[in-house]
């Protein structure tokens, strides 16, 4: 016999004890068919008391009316009628959505349930999905409308929407947006709220302080194009800054909310600049996107600044399958590492953040075993995190012990592409490919968040000390 026959056997042969002590012990549940191992429905799970638990914390910041799903668990009913698909998509794991190697790191906002939740979830369906008590429900999540993050202190949208052809592609669209501060504000979390989530891409909002030169001759409060400006020195600035990134937005990535005493800092007098890509649908629309701010109840002992990876001198060649492209960068100063938000379009497939040890202290004079010891623990390269990267899921990995790194550490990342016909994504498969604003164009970028000391700017910090 095979080891896999002799498991099923056994899968069998406990099926059926468990049965039969169903029949036995349970004098009013329905007769059981030894085929089927469902729970007598006095100890079934219920809906409210075991499964509402698992969709409140897992599920709903996206499955509830006016999430970004399609589809809403709020209730019994709604969550019922979807049984299958839930039983399916949670056993599978494509739900709900994590990209990172549970082999790397440890991340807060990793949603991915527990093995015993997932079982959870397909006892209540082989049970029938029992309602069960109400009372037994968890208190609601208190959601602020489609807000993610709770009810925002203040909200601040592009003073005009952008009009969207129908199809076709759409330059990189820019809207300055005043914040009319009178003094600086500290963020303890941002939210982006395209109101047309379908057709935004990605958005990335900056801060540009008042004595900052960027975009100077571009119109406010209206959106414009790199084509549709005329000074040189802002047409290049249409596509490329060093200033700050309050937040970056992504379809399904999440809110930036930073630990408390660690914030953001909106000067006096900034503007907020919103970077949008918009990708066409078949249908002309608008959309103003916003941003929703909760500010710092008091003042942070740390500056969260967003910093970034990037290569944009790469050739993907045609087919390529697996084509490696790697950025790196020494800190000039201590930060503490907090946060990962990998960006790459179509061909994306993979996506690393890696340390790079330089210096490896062999002891002098170790016996043998010592050696073979230390060449074992000393790793040049030590991963923080592996992403298997999903075009439609760009997300952020939220550090869950923020890892402190020293002055002149080397911090590398790396992306892998996917040219091949084999990429279900691929729009172009004979294609070289270079970097570039549009989905069939690529980009590397390995933003990451760290927190300084609060004098700091982004400049002062890559001043060495
Ligand atoms: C980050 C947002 C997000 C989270 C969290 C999330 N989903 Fe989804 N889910 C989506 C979106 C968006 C879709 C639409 C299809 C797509 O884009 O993949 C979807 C589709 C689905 C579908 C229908 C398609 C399918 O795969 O059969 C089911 C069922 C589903 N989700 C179940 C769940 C369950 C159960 C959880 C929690 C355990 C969950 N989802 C968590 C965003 C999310």
């Amino acid at each position: 016999m095979s080891p896999s026959s002799r498991i099923t056997r056994l899968a069998l042969l406990l099926t059926v004890i468990l049965s039969t002590a169903h029949t036995l012990l349970s004098q009013n549940s329905p007769p059981q068919s030894p085929s089927s191992p469902t729970q007598p429905s006095h100890t079934a799970p219920t809906f409210y008391r075991d499964v509402l638990p698992i969709l409140r914390d897992h599920c709903e910041v996206c499955h509830r009316s006016g999430g970004i799903a399609p589809i809403a668990f709020d209730t019994y009913d709604q969550a019922r009628r979807y049984a299958a698909a839930i039983r399916a998509s949670t056993q599978n794991k494509s739900m709900p959505p994590w990209f990172a190697d549970p082999r790397i790191g440890h991340f807060t906002n990793d949603p991915s349930l527990s093995t015993a939740e997932i079982s959870a979830i397909a006892a209540w369906i082989d049970a029938n999905a029992p309602a069960g008590d109400p009372h037994d429900a968890p208190p609601p999540h208190p959601w602020a409308q489609s807000w993610s993050i709770p009810r925002p202190d203040l909200i601040l949208a592009m003073p005009r929407p952008v009009p969207l052809p129908p199809s076709g592609d759409v330059d990189y669209t820019l809207e300055i947006v005043p914040t009319h501060f009178t003094a600086d504000r500290w963020v303890q979390a941002a939210e982006v709220l395209p109101s047309l989530r379908a057709n935004v891409h990605h958005a990335v909002v900056f801060i540009r302080p008042p004595d900052s030169p960027w975009l100077r001759h571009a119109p406010v409060g209206q959106p414009f194009t790199a084509a549709t400006l005329t000074d040189p020195e802002d047409r290049r600035g249409a596509h490329w800054t060093d200033n700050d990134i309050l937040l970056v937005y992504a379809p399904g990535s999440s809110p930036g909310q930073f630990p408390t005493g660690m914030a953001k800092l909106v000067p006096a007098g900034s503007d907020l600049v919103f970077q949008m890509h918009y990708t066409t649908n078949g249908t002309a629309a608008s959309d103003q996107t916003a941003v929703g701010l909760i500010f710092a109840k008091q003042p942070p002992t740390q500056r969260v600044l967003t910093l970034q990876l990037t290569n944009d001198h790469f050739v993907i060649p045609p087919g390529a399958p697996d084509f490696r492209v790697e950025a790196r960068g020494t800190l000039p100063n201590d930060a503490l590492l907090l946060s990962f938000f990998p960006h790459m379009h179509l061909r994306g497939k993979r996506f690393e953040y890696n340390l790079i040890h330089r210096e490896i202290n062999i002891k002098r004079g170790a016996s043998s075993p010592d050696l073979a010891q230390t060449s074992r623990t000393i790793n040049p390269i030590e991963p923080l995190l592996r992403v298997n990267y999903h075009f439609h899921w760009q997300m952020s990995y939220i550090l869950a012990e923020p890892r402190l790194l020293k002055a002149g550490t080397d911090l590398q990342a790396v992306a892998w592409f996917d040219n091949s016909a084999q990429n279900p994504h691929n729009p172009d498969p004979n294609a070289s490919v270079r970097w570039g604003e549009q989905t069939y164009d690529e980009m590397m970028v390995g933003f990451f968040d760290v927190a300084v000391a609060p004098n700091l700017d982004k400049h002062a910090y890559f001043h060495r000390h």
